[in-house]
């Protein structure tokens, strides 16, 4: 952790970001999303004790989204499909993540920095897939504020906790959508972003993103994935790696820490660049060669 929030000061220190505002309102807003944690509580403890993990199936869902995505993620109240999780999902993930959520988030932005340097910002295109309450767009914003970008995600109550968000900023697209089809033409994105998605997805899913991202990116374009570390990646986590999927629901978890992404991006055409490791999460950065490269 320490060696995760001393990179993230760094990286301000270097001009890479801005010293970053999380943005999350005033105390009194704090203390609300808090309160809507705890009493979420009994309800995960619940599921986790009877095993149910499929409240938000049912006959109004069921054909409105892919059933892989209609869990109870994390045992919470809603899954994906309500208001009230997306108003309590930040403060669930930074208690999960012991308070590093947000650094860990903006390990994504030295990669890009990387691409996007000397370039006119405004002439870059940015897209976010999976986007959730739209916290890390916020960095992207914060570090490029002309950059347009377009958030997309599954989730009509997520996206509108996005919009609320990210009010204060222009050129910011919001969009529901899956990212098994996603809505923008080929070879029209300089930059495509991924926070905390892929260890939810189940292994063929990973397979059609990933193919949708090698489309959409620009020859020259990079990919960022942030996400949990994997088997091997640290010896002394594997405990830890293992029990989080007992402890919170995560049913595609055990085939994540055997995936080998760099396998399924030189299947779609991408290179897979680096990984740097961040806490408990890493960073993946995968770039589509430009012509004759
Ligand atoms: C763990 S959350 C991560 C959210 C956000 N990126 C973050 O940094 O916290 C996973 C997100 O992926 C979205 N998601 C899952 N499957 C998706 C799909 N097939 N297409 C688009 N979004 C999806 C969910 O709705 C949810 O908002």
């Amino acid at each position: 952790m320490g060696a995760l929030l001393r990179r993230d000061l760094a990286n301000v220190e270097a001009g890479i970001y801005p010293l970053p505002a999380d943005h999350d309102g005033s105390l009194a807003r704090l203390l609300n999303r808090s309160r809507l944690f705890f009493e979420d509580l009994p309800e995960v403890h619940r599921r986790r004790e009877s095993g149910r993990h499929s409240e938000v199936l049912n006959e109004e869902t069921r054909y409105k989204r892919p059933r892989y995505y209609l869990q109870n993620f994390h045992f919470q109240s809603g899954g994906w499909m309500t208001a009230e999780s997306a108003e309590r999902y930040d403060t669930q993930v930074e208690v999960l993540l012991n308070g590093t959520a947000n650094a860990t988030r903006r390990q994504a932005l030295p990669e890009l920095h990387e691409v996007f340097a000397g370039r006119d910002q405004r002439r870059l295109r940015l897209l976010d897939v999976g986007c959730g309450t739209g916290r890390f767009l916020d960095f992207v914003k914060q570090a490029w504020p002309r950059l347009p970008a377009l958030g997309l995600d599954l989730s009509e109550p997520y996206v509108q906790e996005a919009r609320r968000h990210l009010k204060r900023w222009s050129r910011v697209g919001l969009i529901v959508a899956n990212g098994e089809s996603i809505p923008v033409p080929n070879d029209s994105q300089d930059a495509v972003t991924s926070i905390f998605m892929f260890h939810e997805l189940p292994p063929d899913v990973r397979r059609i993103i990933f193919r949708e991202f090698a489309r959409v990116l620009k020859p020259g374009g990079r990919l960022v994935l942030v996400d949990s570390l994997q088997r091997s990646d640290e010896p002394d986590y594997e405990g830890l790696l293992e029990l989080f999927p007992q402890n919170f629901h995560e049913p595609y978890y055990a085939t994540y820490l055997e995936e080998d992404f760099g396998a399924i991006a030189a299947a779609c055409g991408l290179k897979h660049t680096r990984e740097l490791r961040a806490f408990v999460s890493k960073v993946m950065v995968f770039d589509k060669p430009r012509e004759g490269q």
